[in-house]
């Protein structure tokens, strides 16, 4: 019924009477009070005057699942959305959900991370309301080799998001972090579960820095957020529905390859190619020039001998970024 309040008094161009509203939906004018008191608790404000009615003020500045649900303008990605107020990581969470049989497309987001997990078995921080943090679960039918498009395609669909959201000029820095400038914007964390020769699926975890303005120390220098860069605050529910959006347009496709448009695209969007990197080959950091994308994501990089070795996981340190 909370949502049904709040369409009715959108959809009305001034004020809506108890009574309309119960009326409409078939209620006591009791019941009709108590769900808007229920919606106050969410951080929803009203305006409400005598003899006239109410008035929505402000929509939550937070997740919520109702305002999410009423931005999002996807087939499949987050029509099984789980939004919490508090997880250990929704990585976690929603790989108990696949195990139970959730289905292709499923989102979990919460509003504060208390067990955040980045990559190479780092924390990722999701402080009640400062960054959005959320995951995709996703049922391709492709082999455990084709997985390292994934985290690429990702990265694509959220920087272009971002870009058309706020105008920033956001970069990716291979292969999985968002960055503006030299310092990281969002993270992703991708995992999968397989067998021998079959995905059985896969979650992107992604990180977004979003009310941010300060960090911890040990990453300060190299960490910034929306709030930070753009000097405003954004609806964090309906630039999500934008980046799942995003994501949707994306994964949608048959086969997880990056097309010849989307390798440009990514090759153009990328901090990393045509710099000096530095990465470890086996047991040895070693140096070199990265010079492309491949079509399932990986970097190539030019070795002082003149050789191309293949990159397709691990830390790459980019000269000038981090
Ligand atoms: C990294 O850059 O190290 C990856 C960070 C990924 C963080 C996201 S937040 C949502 C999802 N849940 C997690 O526990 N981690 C990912």
């Amino acid at each position: 019924m909370q949502d049904k309040i709040i369409e009715i008094l959108r959809s009305a161009h001034g004020y809506v009477s108890g009574s309309e509203i119960s009326e409409k939906l078939g209620v006591s004018r009791q019941a009709v009070w108590k769900a808007i008191n229920l919606l106050k608790e969410q951080g929803y404000e009203f305006d409400s005057v005598r003899n006239k009615g109410y008035r929505i003020l402000r929509a939550p500045d937070c997740i919520s699942e109702m305002e999410l649900k009423r931005c999002l303008n996807t087939r499949i990605i987050g029509k099984n959305l789980v939004v919490l107020d508090s997880v250990g990581s929704t990585n976690d969470y929603l790989k108990r959900l696949a195990a139970e049989g959730a289905p292709n497309g499923t989102v979990v987001t919460a509003r504060e991370q208390t067990k955040g997990k980045g990559r190479l078995g780092r924390s990722w921080q999701t402080a009640k309301d400062e960054g959005i943090a959320f995951s995709v679960l996703l049922r391709p039918d492709i082999t455990p080799s084709e997985v390292s498009a994934i985290t690429p395609l990702a990265g694509l669909a959220v920087c272009r998001a971002i870009r058309e959201y706020t105008a920033l000029e956001c970069m990716i820095k291979w292969p999985n972090d968002i960055i503006v400038g030299q310092k990281k914007l969002v993270g992703i964390l991708t995992e999968m579960s397989a067998e021998f020769d079959a995905v059985q699926y896969v979650i992107i975890g992604i990180g977004i820095n979003v009310e941010h303005t300060h960090f911890p120390e040990e990453i300060a220098y190299k960490a910034t957020s929306l709030l930070l860069e753009t000097g405003r605050h954004i609806n964090k529910n309906e630039f999500l529905a934008c980046v799942l959006k995003h994501i949707e347009d994306e994964f949608t496709a048959d086969n997880l390859e990056l097309t010849p448009g989307a390798v440009s695209e990514y090759t153009d969007l990328c901090a990393t190619v045509g710099k000096n990197i530095t990465f470890m080959r086996g047991t040895r950091r070693v140096s070199g020039a990265a010079v492309g994308i491949t079509s399932r994501g990986e970097l190539e990089a030019m070795m002082s001998d003149g050789t191309i070795c293949t990159i397709n996981s691990g830390e790459v340190t980019v000269q000038g970024i981090y």
